[in-house]
């Protein structure tokens, strides 16, 4: 409706000038356009290294930009191209657990909407339910379950800008079919087909892991695979009409079971995460060029 209050008023107002700060920033800063946005999980930040011009910057030094908390080389946009393919890496991405709020996780998205950016690849590291999977395994994200936002923690709560999407925005198809498609195509070809799932990815806010009860409620509701990230990011990118392709590592199996001893650590979720980075890295760099194929011929 029209009859919305003046308080709300200016706090969209508020909003809308934030983003746009950030975006003629960016635009003055680079001459990068790029058409697709990577989102590197945590550990996996070296998807960035094969990209060629790169141009970095610091969150830090990035007006309105969230600062990451987590030490490391994390905590930088990339800018580069890969086959002629302009693209822009997140290193390091901002999660529910270190206190930020989902306006600011999702802060970076809206961005690359707004520099012209068309698909968006996430990657993330997830524990394992689905009995199936093994550690190592890569899972393309199928679908996912909002678990904060059955609880009203949602990146779209608030005002409705309409300048990035309509107020009740579909959900039911996030993850693009034909990025699915090519990242299976480019699976095989790699040679990974043999460690390649596709299934259900659910958020939980964390930090800490589940409990067995918790982790068998999941595997009832349909979940194969759970973690603390992601799900903000790409409801914010589908709402704003970008296509979205998700990869998430298996770092771990969750304990269904109160007689297995095995006991999850962050540790372990690093070191699975650099096992496979390399195959990782090929895998994203081969779906940044042969997607901005895809969508040249689709559109
Ligand atoms: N649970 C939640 N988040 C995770 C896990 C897990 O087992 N592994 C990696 N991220």
């Amino acid at each position: 409706g029209h009859s919305r209050g003046s308080q709300t008023r200016i706090s969209e107002y508020r909003i809308s000038k934030d983003y746009k700060l950030t975006h003629e920033w960016l635009l003055n800063h680079t001459s990068h356009r790029p058409k697709v946005a990577v989102i590197c999980g945590s550990g996996l930040g070296l998807l960035a290294d094969r990209a060629a011009n790169k141009q970095i910057f610091r969150y830090q030094d990035i007006p309105n930009f969230p600062v990451s908390t987590v030490e490391g080389h994390e905590g930088c946009l990339v800018f580069g191209t890969i086959e002629d393919t302009s693209c822009v890496f997140m290193q390091g991405h901002f999660h529910l657990y270190e206190g930020y709020s989902l306006c600011q996780v999702t802060f970076p998205v809206r961005i690359f909407k707004l520099m012209g950016v068309e698909s968006v690849l996430v990657t993330n590291a997830s524990g394992g339910i689905c009995p199936d999977f093994k550690v190592g395994d890569i899972m393309i994200i199928k679908d996912h379950i909002n678990l904060p936002g059955f609880a009203g923690q949602h990146p779209l709560c608030g005002p409705n800008d309409e300048r990035f999407g309509i107020r009740f925005p579909c959900m039911s198809d996030a993850y693009s079919k034909d990025l699915r498609r090519l990242a299976v195509e480019v699976c095989s070809e790699l040679g990974c087909s043999d460690f390649i799932r596709e299934g259900v990815y659910c958020m939980v806010s964390g930090p800490n892991f589940e409990t067995i009860a918790e982790a068998r409620m999941l595997r009832i509701l349909g979940c194969d695979s759970v973690g603390m990230s992601t799900v903000p990011e790409v409801t914010v990118a589908k709402h704003c009409g970008l296509r979205v392709l998700g990869l998430s590592l298996i770092t771990n199996k969750v304990s269904l079971d109160y007689s297995r001893e095995e006991k999850v650590n962050h540790e372990e979720v690093l070191q699975i995460s650099k096992m496979r980075a390399e195959v990782l890295q090929k895998l994203v760099t081969m779906l940044i060029s042969r997607c901005q194929q895809q969508s040249i011929n689709t559109h």
